[in-house]
């Protein structure tokens, strides 16, 4: 059995102390850096760009797993290759082209991701199953942090699971938006094994604390 990862939204972080979150989950028990950008086309929001990825790489001391919200995302794939991503993940709702985008991430040497909307079908990605490194759910309405929970991801992720387990597939499941320590243990159960949290780890009081309970209740 793998083991179950816990990866902060650097989002909910505070961005004027960008330095001293980085180094917080550097020293936490979390494993990735969850990183959302947003192009305010693709998603009604803009987030951040390339600058502060830069900024956030020369700092983050574990894996950056860099969620992209923006429409024709093959464009900038060596960009965030050359910035330090290790994961790129694209959305399945704006990629015509998925396969070829695919195959153009991991040319770039990142683990290859697709990010799918609540409204999207896990059984669209039955046939590119092999070549997804990394299946991002949303489990709300990609765009902002703090939103609840959508409660039909349980039925995806477990849709999901049985998918790639029927074809023998490496595929990760990770789940976004609105990850609690009362959905955590469910989601795991579910088939999950990348658990996204922002608003929890960051506007709770102890964020270090939040994320070692994290880890110990996704422990399986
Ligand atoms: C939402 C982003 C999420 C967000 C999660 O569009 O993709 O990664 O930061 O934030 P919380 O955990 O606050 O829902
Ligand atoms: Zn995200």
């Amino acid at each position: 059995m793998t083991s179950k990862l816990i990866a902060p939204s650097v989002l909910a972080a505070d961005f004027a102390n960008l330095q001293r979150d980085i180094e917080m989950i550097n020293q936490s028990e979390a494993d990735w850096f969850h990183i959302d950008i947003m192009d305010g086309v693709f998603v009604p929001n803009i987030s951040f760009g390339m600058p502060v990825l830069r900024d956030i790489a020369k700092h983050a001391s574990k894996t950056i797993d860099v969620h992209l919200m923006i429409v024709d995302p093959d464009r900038y794939i060596k960009t965030f290759a050359d910035l330090g991503s290790n994961i790129l993940t694209v959305h399945y709702e704006a990629c015509t082209h998925l396969h070829r985008t695919l195959q153009a991430i991991k040319a770039e040497g990142m683990k290859a991701g697709v990010a799918i909307n609540p409204h999207t079908n896990v059984s669209l990605l039955e046939d590119t199953i092999h070549d997804i490194d990394l299946v991002c759910i949303m489990s709300v309405n990609p765009g902002f942090g703090g939103q609840s929970f959508i409660e039909n991801t349980y039925h995806k992720v477990k849709k999901l699971k049985e998918i790639i387990k029927r074809n023998n597939a490496n595929t990760l499941i990770e789940i976004d938006g609105g990850v609690t320590d009362k959905n955590a243990k469910k989601l795991i159960d579910a088939g999950a094994d990348v658990l996204v949290a922002g608003s929890f780890v960051f506007k709770s009081e102890n964020p270090t604390k939040t994320i070692k309970e994290l880890k110990e209740i996704i422990k399986t």
